[in-house]
């Protein structure tokens, strides 16, 4: 698979140009409204003394640090705020690269693309664990495939694009494999929010020097165009404390410093959005995902019910996930989903649909007729 090549926008674009209607569940994009608090926040900025519109500190304005360190429960230091969970997780994979002897890149099969893209392009070597019947990636597979070698360890959950969750005790176990290879969890959280099992349990709570903690504002408050991610470094006194000065100054060559009215909206968001807010974001998915799945058990498809997360894979009785069926499926049902072979190897012959459309019923009876 040529990971190097973002495909998203090559299904896309041919979705854009197809002939007829086509319900899009190609792109995460949420379609639901962010916070109030975040409009609030932009509305004051378009007013603020000129002063205000310079260079924020490049690590991140220091409230909206102090609020991420509190949700996180972790000294505010350790926190720099990202360009998304893009940058987070370049800063982390490149930091864990550089500092820890192995060249590996060790990643779930089915993968992010974007992981798998970075670990080219960084010349690093990419080693897969095929996930279990369920899309869980069983820690004894992980321990089994990380070796010497290995540096740098991405764990996503909820899952991308297979929906797995995994809890506190999963978290701890793929940080002590880490910590026995000498590599570092990369554990990318974006979408926490979204977890529908009660279970999720951060990295962080393993409380391991060789954890490294990403995640964003994008999908939590709905504004993957803003931009405003973060990651959590181990502390700087401590094992691997170099990594979080390493980032810091990468960040800054790159970027010089994050935007300064998107950091500012998102900070007076996360002081003003109630709880409530996100259950409703969770209660609005777990319907679609009710519907969808109903609708995939008529077309006779094969599927896991997401634990978390907006995406569902399935698979559909001999009508493998390649470009070519995808493409089909958009001319003749009116459903775009993104090729399982995007994400490697193992669910190849799966599709993922993202549910953050509101046509997601339309999308169900389109599939049921054309497979039924
Ligand atoms: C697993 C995962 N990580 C990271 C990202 C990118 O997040 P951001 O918009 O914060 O860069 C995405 C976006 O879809 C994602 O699915």
């Amino acid at each position: 698979m040529d990971y190097e090549t973002p495909q998203f926008f090559r299904v896309m674009q041919y979705a854009a140009r197809a002939d007829r209607d086509v319900v899009d569940m190609v792109s995460g994009n949420p379609d639901w409204d962010p916070p109030e608090g975040l409009r609030d926040g932009l509305r004051d900025y378009a007013e603020a003394e000129p002063t205000e519109f310079q260079y924020p500190p490049s690590v991140g304005l220091r409230e909206l640090r102090e609020e991420i360190a509190a949700r996180r429960d972790v000294a505010v230091e350790r926190v720099i705020v990202t360009n998304g969970a893009g940058e987070a997780n370049h800063l982390a994979m490149t930091g864990g690269l550089d500092h820890f002897d192995g060249d590996e890149v060790l990643l779930a099969d089915p993968v992010y693309p974007y992981y798998a893209g970075r670990a080219n392009f960084l010349g690093a070597t990419t080693r897969f664990v095929p996930v279990d019947d369920d899309g869980r990636l069983d820690p004894a597979a992980v321990r089994a495939a990380a070796s010497e070698e290995t540096s740098v360890l991405v764990v996503n959950s909820p899952n991308n694009p297979t929906g797995a969750v995994y809890d506190a005790d999963a978290m701890a176990e793929f940080a002590a494999i880490a910590e026995a290879n000498d590599a570092l969890l990369v554990s990318d959280e974006v979408y926490d929010h979204f977890d529908y099992s009660g279970r999720f349990g951060s990295a962080l709570e393993a409380d391991s020097p060789n954890v490294v903690a990403t995640n964003s504002f994008s999908k939590s408050l709905a504004i993957t165009g803003f931009r405003v991610g973060y990651a959590v470094f181990p502390p700087e006194g401590g094992p691997n404390g170099d990594l979080l000065e390493r980032a810091r100054t990468r960040h800054m060559l790159t970027n010089v410093a994050g935007s300064r009215p998107a950091q500012c909206a998102v900070s007076r968001a996360l002081k003003t959005t109630s709880p409530e807010y996100y259950a409703d974001c969770r209660r609005r998915l777990e319907r679609r995902i009710d519907r969808f799945c109903g609708a995939l058990d008529e077309a006779g498809a094969e599927f896991n019910r997401p634990d978390g997360g907006f995406y569902v894979m399935a698979r559909f009785p001999d009508f493998p996930g390649s470009f070519e069926n995808v493409y089909e499926l958009i001319d003749e049902a009116g459903v775009g989903g993104m090729p399982g072979e995007a994400f490697g190897d193992s669910r190849a012959d799966w599709i993922r649909f993202a549910l953050v459309t509101p046509r997601v019923d339309e999308a169900a009876e389109r599939l049921a007729d054309f497979f039924g």
